[in-house]
């Protein structure tokens, strides 16, 4: 909030508006920006309190959020359920997984034509070197890159539009991202965010990965903390009285979230949906294969959907 202010008293902001005033937009973003954990970039624990109660007090209202996360838990039942999607129908079964679990997986996800095609996206893009490696990226140990590429996979989009609309109340348009990475030395060092437990979020929160080849014990398996996704009295007290602001497995009060974790290898052609407001990461990888990975996040449920939720 603090660095949102500054920028926006900043001059050199105005005039770069009036010279491109499609970045209002951006403003629109940050200012309506659904939170994170970073709470304004100010450490105040009455400025991140405020905002957790506030917010939460919004998420609870939200129908399909109190049904799914703001429910109890079924501890008999926590386990990772995977499924042959071939007929690409999302039913109760599924959305009552995971509701429970916090994470399900959907197996042969597109045809062998729409898989090739997207398999081909990542061989070309490496095979030419074309893609953009991320610098400032989380672990020193893996190198990262994206490839910046227009998305157009009509049946993976369906897909994203089905489940997003079970879980935040309406389809929301996805961001994808691809993603590439590469093991440089192992064992990797600890990098907060990556690949260590931790939440997104305090709020509601949704992320699906594509794998479009596959993932091994070796090749740094998506990692869950079944359940952890539950926004009970004691989840709220984890960010409530976290007095060193540390919201991952580094914080020993995160370890009573963490009893049922579990490592989740993918095969080729899979989805993994995973409500990342609940405890995850990817495991630190224990080869120097290359992992490639097709991610969905919904960073356009904004704060104003929380707000008004039925429109
Ligand atoms: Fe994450």
């Amino acid at each position: 909030m603090y660095n949102l202010v500054k920028d926006i008293l900043n001059p050199k902001n105005w005039l770069k508006l009036i010279l491109n005033p499609r970045k209002i937009s951006v403003i629109y973003e940050r200012i309506f920006y659904y939170p994170g954990l970073k709470f304004g970039y100010i450490k105040s624990t009455f400025y991140k309190n405020l905002i957790i109660k506030s917010t939460i007090f919004f998420a609870r209202r939200n129908k399909r959020f109190k049904e799914i996360f703001f429910s109890e838990i079924n501890k008999d039942s926590l386990k990772l359920t995977k499924y042959d999607f071939q007929k690409n129908f999302f039913n109760q079964e599924h959305v009552d997984n995971l509701k429970n679990n916090g994470i399900i997986v959907l197996e042969n996800v597109l045809s062998e034509k729409e898989h090739s095609e997207i398999k081909k996206d990542f061989i070309n893009v490496f095979d030419k070197n074309l893609a953009e490696e991320i610098h400032n990226q989380k672990s020193e140990s893996v190198i990262i890159k994206k490839i910046n590429k227009k998305f157009h996979e009509p049946r993976l989009i369906k897909i994203s539009n089905v489940i997003s609309k079970e879980i935040y109340g309406k389809t929301i348009k996805p961001t994808h991202h691809y993603l590439y990475h590469k093991p440089v030395e192992l064992p990797e060092k600890q990098c907060p965010g990556d690949n260590i437990l931790h939440v997104d979020r305090f709020l509601p929160n949704l992320k699906i990965i594509y794998f479009p080849f596959n993932v091994d014990f070796d090749t740094a398996p998506f990692k869950y903390a079944l359940g952890s996704h539950k926004i009970s009295n004691k989840y709220l007290s984890f960010f409530l009285e976290n007095k060193k602001w540390i919201f991952d497995e580094r914080n020993v009060d995160a370890n009573s979230f963490l009893k049922n974790v579990i490592e989740v290898p993918a095969k080729e052609n899979s989805l993994v949906v995973a409500l990342t407001n609940g405890f995850h990461c990817r495991t630190p990888f224990r080869s120097k294969n290359d992992r490639s990975t097709l991610f969905f996040t919904y960073p356009n449920f904004n704060l104003l959907s929380l707000f008004f939720p039925n429109n």
